[in-house]
């Protein structure tokens, strides 16, 4: 069965009577709404209001494929079946049918539809505790279809809980169901939410209006369990990847599974992440992709191939999957760059922080130069120096702990610190955007920015690099608003009122019902935070030091006083 099958019977079952789901679209892998979380994790993700009882507007059964990242078992990776990006075939009940029709449909679904073997099939229900009974209901129900007591496990909150996805909402006991595969091993191939609960930031667990439930079948895993295999990265998905590995390091996968699974695996999720708009960086979303990349890297010299080589695995990533996702054909060069550029970049570092290991602390290396611990681990064994991993973690943990806080106490304006140099570069970060629209056009618009003490860094619409005539022109412009004194001018209004009244707003923020609105004499009219200078004289001379390009249609410009 191929990939395209699966997904088509899948979403076919529910929406056939008497199930009746609707198809609704997976969303992104970068949440639109929710800062909690850096990635969507389940199929689930993108419906928490409605499983907290929002009503839906296609109604209470819904079906659809969910691409989802996970990180936090980064480290099973190189196993046969987990892996960090992957997609989640899901249908949900929104306070609709609940325990007997969803286990009865699953069990419908498995073995008529995909025609696995009931006697390979196992399952486990909650065993309850404190917080919910044990769940003797689906056990009963389980039996009814044939699967007898000893194939029916009862777990506890650990395995048989699902949820929240983030510290609050919607969760529930859960039944999985688990399939024994040619080497005898388990494998869990689908989970039966029954979303009931909420989970309050106090920790209790609160029975919701409605009885909700949420699916979620692992698409690689069960592809390899239709097709009798016993190893995800047999199946169509993966293998021309793990040809391509093949053939780059002239080594074979069976004797090295776990680098040709590591890469493969996390070229695909860099590939994913990198269609969702994410760029490596050391921040957040950025700063996993820059994770995956970095990792592959370091597998891919360890099997003995040009880690430049990884963007012709990510295009066998984008021809098997570009019929369910076109995005990856329209955007493949972003794509393509993206890692191409962090790969560039970590060689760099690379050879800088080869020379450095044994002779400055492990932590500096990874704290400065970006070394990844696995290399410095690796080199110091070959080198039989004392690695020293307590210290390492301590730093590592009271350094995280720092940016912690740090990342707490951030200005939602993007500001590092209020400090006068600051306030005044974010003044600055006014002009300079009314400034680019004089000169290049009404287009431009912010996309992101960044201040330090030292400089200021702007990211905005633009399709071309600027010519050093646009620069001198916005760099003049600015200079001569600094120089006419402009006061500056706060109001308070609703949102409506601001946009109505031309004031510029960054659109990627979701703003409260009132807003402040900024204005320098009649140049510069912005929705902001501030804080901002009083007159525009005290910030000197402003000059622009840096120009590049951060995605397609999207420059940089790196900028200072003095
Ligand atoms: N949310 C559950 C999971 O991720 C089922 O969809 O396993």
């Amino acid at each position: 069965m191929t990939h395209l099958e699966l997904r088509r019977k899948f979403l076919e079952f529910w929406k056939q009577a008497p199930r009746n789901h609707v198809e609704i679209p997976g969303s992104s892998l970068v949440p639109q709404n929710d800062p909690s979380v850096l990635f969507t994790t389940a199929g689930m993700h993108p419906l928490v209001p409605y499983l907290l009882g929002q009503p839906h507007p296609e109604g209470k059964r819904l079906v659809d494929v969910q691409k989802c990242l996970r990180t936090d078992d980064i480290n099973e990776v190189g196993d046969a079946i987990h892996h960090t990006f992957f997609e989640m075939l899901g249908n949900w009940s929104l306070g609709d049918y609940f325990k007997e029709d969803a286990i009865k449909w699953s069990y419908e679904f498995l073995i008529k539809v995909l025609r696995l073997d009931p006697k390979r099939l196992y399952v486990a229900c909650f065993a309850g505790d404190a917080d919910a009974s044990r769940d003797d209901f689906s056990a009963k129900v389980w039996e009814s279809l044939g699967i007898p007591k000893d194939r029916i496990k009862f777990l506890g909150k650990k395995d048989n809980w699902w949820g929240p996805a983030g510290e609050t909402g919607p969760c529930g006991p859960d039944t999985e169901m688990h399939y024994v595969l040619a080497n005898g091993e388990l494998s869990e191939i689908w989970n039966n939410v029954f979303m009931e609960y909420n989970k309050t930031a106090d920790g209790k667990f609160e029975k919701l209006a409605q009885q909700n439930v949420d699916t979620g079948m692992g698409l690689e895993r069960t592809l390899a369990v239709v097709n009798g295999l016993d190893d995800d990265y047999l199946t169509e998905l993966w293998q021309p990847a793990i040809k391509k590995i093949g053939e780059l390091s002239g080594k074979k996968y069976e004797e090295n599974l776990k680098p040709f699974r590591i890469i493969a695996d996390h070229v695909r999720a860099a590939v994913f992440a990198a269609a969702d708009g994410v760029t490596p960086s050391n921040k957040q979303q950025g700063y996993t992709l820059r994770r995956l990349i970095r990792r592959s890297v370091v597998q891919a010299k360890q099997l003995g191939f040009d880690p430049v080589r990884l963007s012709e695995i990510a295009i066998t990533f984008i021809k098997i999957m570009v019929p369910v996702y076109p995005e990856l054909s329209s955007h493949q060069q972003e794509i393509l760059a993206a890692i191409a550029e962090e790969i560039q970049r970590f060689q760099k570092t690379l050879d800088k922080g080869l020379g450095l290991v044994g002779k400055i602390d492990p932590f500096d290396l990874y704290q400065t130069y970006g070394f990844p611990i696995e290399i410095t681990e690796e080199i110091y064994k070959e080198k039989k120096l004392a690695f020293g991993k307590k210290s390492f973690e301590e730093k590592l943990r009271s350094h995280q702990e720092l940016s912690r806080t740090a990342a707490a106490g951030m200005f939602a304006g993007g500001l590092a610190d209020h400090s006068e140099q600051v306030t005044k570069y974010h003044t600055a970060t006014h002009l300079l955007q009314a400034a680019l629209r004089q000169v290049l056009g009404d287009h431009v618009r912010q996309e992101g920015s960044n201040l330090t003490a030292e400089r200021l860094r702007f990211d905005f619409s633009h399709p071309a690099k600027l010519t050093a005539d646009e620069i001198a022109k916005v760099e003049k412009l600015v200079n001569d608003w600094i120089d006419k004194d402009l006061p500056q001018k706060k109001e308070t209004m609703t949102y409506q009122e601001a946009i109505s009244s031309r004031a510029m707003a960054f659109f990627k923020e979701r703003y409260p019902e009132k807003v402040t609105v900024y204005s320098f004499g009649n140049v510069s009219r912005e929705i902001c935070g501030g804080p901002h200078v009083e007159h525009t004289k005290v910030l000197g001379r402003f000059k622009i030091i840096k120009e590049e390009a951060v995605a397609a249609g999207i420059r940089r410009l790196y900028a200072q006083l003095s």
